[in-house]
């Protein structure tokens, strides 16, 4: 350190790092850390900002003893003030935006059971996977019919791509290694959720084993969602219904970055889960100029290595009951010619993935591909199975090749989805126990080749985004999104929200007065004004 011409180390941070696996001589056995040196010129500094290049300790956490020191020269210790904490006034252009309930929110709340417009849920939470939906039904008529039997995301991991010493061995497991559930924020009222806010506390377990208390750890509420439906005929007026969707969320701080996680459930039967990455690029140092494929410099001496977020989703389907199968649809061009005399015709394909080893599967958005789960008994009004679609953000998979270490062990990572046949031993797509394995999970799972057809399913859904550090990045990161959709498809008859009240013949009370002022006698008249 004090070649690197740092002397003052009193508020220096050593970053605690999950190993990787590299079976080394000195660390087989041993229960490692590697350690990332950061320097905080005084207390309450971003230490971040100031990335200790080369300097990596190996840490046998047993033994409380270094093991390794690696020294791979000098870099510049970037020293520049990076505060992602206002230093002077905020903008005072944005004026308030109220959003206010005076009836209350549309859901009841009994214990861990929800209950929103045609949904219901039970919320649960643990320390590995943080929140945990459980039996999702959706009301049609008098009947709350099944969905998703438990829905999750137990896993994700973070290798990064550089071929620096400093670096190589990054691929942590934030929810295996780290545990996001344990890791969960408080949330704030007028910071995290805004509206009619209803909280779930969670308890866990921390690292001693003791109960740890989070309270407000879930934030449940209700938001507008613009438009769910709309048509004008030419003469009449225009018919327009709002949409709206319940959230349920948490947010997990891990290190230098943050997660939220985000289930949405629309008045349509739509469900979206929406992860956000957001907090700080997990930074090198470089000689200012330094051109590197691995690590864009995103400001002057601070290098923002590439890197993947990769989230795994894990769906225990129970599409009308837990006796399901799984289908993959694709777009089909057709040339032209006998059958397609126009050139204008394409066809869709529906084939089914019948065993484990038929569905490992990747997205395709040249295709427009997407899964469907099916069920064993019920039909739809058009005499199909009912069914709910996965529909898939198309994005890179893992980038680690095969055979390399963060290659085996975050396996799952390679495909968009796979499909089990429900093992209750089956939870975490790396396995148990990701800390220093060399591989386990899902790829040993599906061996066994199980056949899915008219069987409890559980859909693997691996999604996520590829990160190149931009300037825009730093300090601080902008929530980048990523998630997938499951949608209704032939499970209901109809657009299941035809019911929707007209609010437009309802006015706003009078005080907005952009909406009519007919004060809600349903004429409809001057509500028109607020339809176009
Ligand atoms: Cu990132």
């Amino acid at each position: 350190m004090a070649r690197r011409g740092i002397t003052d180390t009193a508020h220096t941070f050593v970053a605690p790092l999950a190993p990787g696996h590299f079976p080394r001589e000195g660390e087989t056995g041993r229960r490692m850390i590697r350690s990332l040196t950061f320097h905080r010129r005084h207390e309450g500094d971003n230490p971040w900002a100031h990335p200790v290049e080369g300097l990596i300790a190996h840490v046998d956490l047993t033994a409380g003893e270094v093991t390794r020191l690696e020294d791979e020269g000098d870099v510049p210790v970037p020293m520049d003030d990076w505060h992602y904490e206002p230093t002077g006034p905020a903008r005072t252009t944005l004026k308030p935006l109220e959003i206010t309930q005076p009836e209350g929110p549309s859901f009841t709340v009994d214990g861990t059971f929800v209950r929103w417009e045609n949904w219901s849920l039970r919320v649960g939470f643990n320390a590995q996977e943080g929140l945990v939906l459980n039996q999702i039904t959706f009301r049609d008529g008098d009947e709350d019919r099944p969905v998703v039997h438990r829905a999750s995301v137990p896993e994700m991991v973070v290798p990064y791509g550089d071929t620096a010493a400093t670096r190589y061995w990054i691929s942590y497991f934030d929810a295996g290694e780290y545990s996001l559930g344990k890791n969960a924020n408080s949330l704030k009222l007028g910071c995290d959720c805004l509206g009619e806010i209803t909280y779930f506390d969670a308890v866990v377990a921390d690292d001693h084993g003791e109960p740890m208390p989070i309270p407000h750890a879930v934030c449940m509420h209700e938001e507008d969602y613009g438009i769910l439906w709309k048509h004008t005929e030419p003469g009449e007026p225009s018919q327009v219904r709002r949409s709206r969707r319940l959230v349920l969320s948490y947010f997990a701080t891990v290190g230098n970055y943050d997660y939220g996680f985000f289930w949405y459930f629309y008045l349509d039967g739509s469900i979206q889960m929406e992860a956000k990455a957001t907090g700080i690029v997990f930074a090198g140092a470089a000689e200012p100029g330094t051109e590197n494929p691995h690590a864009p410099e995103i400001a002057p001496g601070i290098i923002g290595p590439v890197h993947q977020h990769i989230f795994c989703a894990r769906l225990d389907m129970s599409v009308d009951g837990p006796e399901n199968s799984v289908e993959e649809e694709n777009l089909v061009p057709i040339p032209t010619g006998p059958r397609n005399p126009y050139g204008n015709a394409f066809t869709y394909e529906r084939v089914p993935l019948s065993r484990e080893s038929e569905a490992v599967r990747d997205a395709d958005s040249e295709s427009g591909r997407r899964w469907y789960v099916t069920s064993a008994d019920r039909r739809n009004a058009v005499g199909r199975p009912t069914a709910y679609q996965l529909t898939p953000m198309a994005g890179p998979r893992l980038m680690a090749r095969p055979g390399s270490s963060a290659g085996d062990r975050a396996e799952f990572a390679r495909h968009h989805l796979w499909v089990t046949a429900y093992d209750p031993a089956e939870r975490f797509p790396a396995g148990d126990f990701p800390n220093q394995h060399a591989g386990d999970g899902i790829g040993r799972w599906v061996q066994a080749d199980r056949p899915l057809t008219d069987t409890d399913v559980v859909l693997w859904h691996t999604f996520g985004p590829t990160h190149i550090p931009r300037p825009e990045d730093w300090p601080v990161m902008p929530v980048d999104y990523s998630g997938f959709w499951l949608k209704p498809h032939g499970f209901l008859d109809a657009n299941p929200a035809l019911d929707l009240p007209d609010w437009s013949a309802r006015g706003h009370g009078g005080h907005s007065g952009h909406c009519g002022t007919d004060g809600g006698d349903g004429t409809g008249e001057s509500a028109d004004d607020c339809c176009h």
